[in-house]
């Protein structure tokens, strides 16, 4: 695999007459506001896993117990921030980078965020979960055999890619490193959506960050 050193995620800016300065009020200041611990949940996992639909409805129960929530999910920012981007390593390293630096900003707001992305690379989840804290950081697996994935097919894409119409695909031409230790795993060839969201709502009271009851 080829891919770029010099997309290393660091705290040093590109030129170097720049300074940071810092703010009066902090990540734990904000966060008090919404009583609530700010983290950051990143669903990783084949195309067709299942990521997106699980990430909805975990931030749709952490909504409705008053956590303030925001999903950051890959196929969205290729809209936007990330529509520069395709899908060669250089560019899905890249594509990781900004999503992690967009998740720490938004933890820094206090807010509970929820990434949701292919991320095939563990090294780069690495670097996504060493720009927080140790506490601030949980990898969620999202789990399905890639012939499931194949069988499923959600957006067609498996098909057109195994007759090579879409280049470096996921699990097919380009490769998936799945997670070694995550904190969560979740096996969606083998549990519903609302079985899964338990398991992630049950981690994330056992950690303090969801506190509140109905
Ligand atoms: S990542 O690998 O860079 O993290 P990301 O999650 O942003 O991927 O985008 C994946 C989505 O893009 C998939 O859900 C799928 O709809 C679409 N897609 C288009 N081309 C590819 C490809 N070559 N490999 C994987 N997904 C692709």
């Amino acid at each position: 695999m080829n891919k770029p050193v010099a997309a290393a995620f660091s705290e040093r800016p590109a030129a170097p007459a720049v300074f940071q300065t810092v703010s009066t009020i902090g990540k734990e200041a904000r966060a008090e506001l919404k009583g609530q611990k700010p983290a950051i949940l990143w669903m990783t996992g084949l195309s067709g896993a299942g990521k997106s639909t699980i990430a909805n409805r975990v931030e749709e129960r952490l909504w409705r117990y008053g956590h303030h929530t925001i999903l950051l999910d890959g196929d969205n920012l290729r809209f936007g921030l990330n529509s520069d981007l395709a899908f060669t390593d250089a560019d899905r390293v890249e594509n990781i980078r900004r999503t992690a630096e967009v998740a720490k900003l938004m933890l820094e707001a206090g807010l509970i965020v929820i990434c949701s992305l292919i991320s095939p690379f563990r090294r780069e989840r690495m670097l996504a979960r060493q720009r927080v804290g140790p506490d601030e950081f949980l990898e969620v697996f999202v789990d399905a055999p890639l012939e499931l994935c194949q069988r499923r097919d959600p957006k067609g894409l498996y098909a057109r890619a195994l007759t090579g119409q879409i280049p470096n695909f996921t699990g097919i031409s380009s490769p998936y490193e799945p997670p070694e230790a995550p904190e969560v795993h979740l096996r969606t060839d083998a549990h519903d959506v609302d079985a899964l969201s338990d398991q992630v709502l049950d981690v994330l009271r056992r950690k303090g960050i969801m506190t509140r009851t109905p």
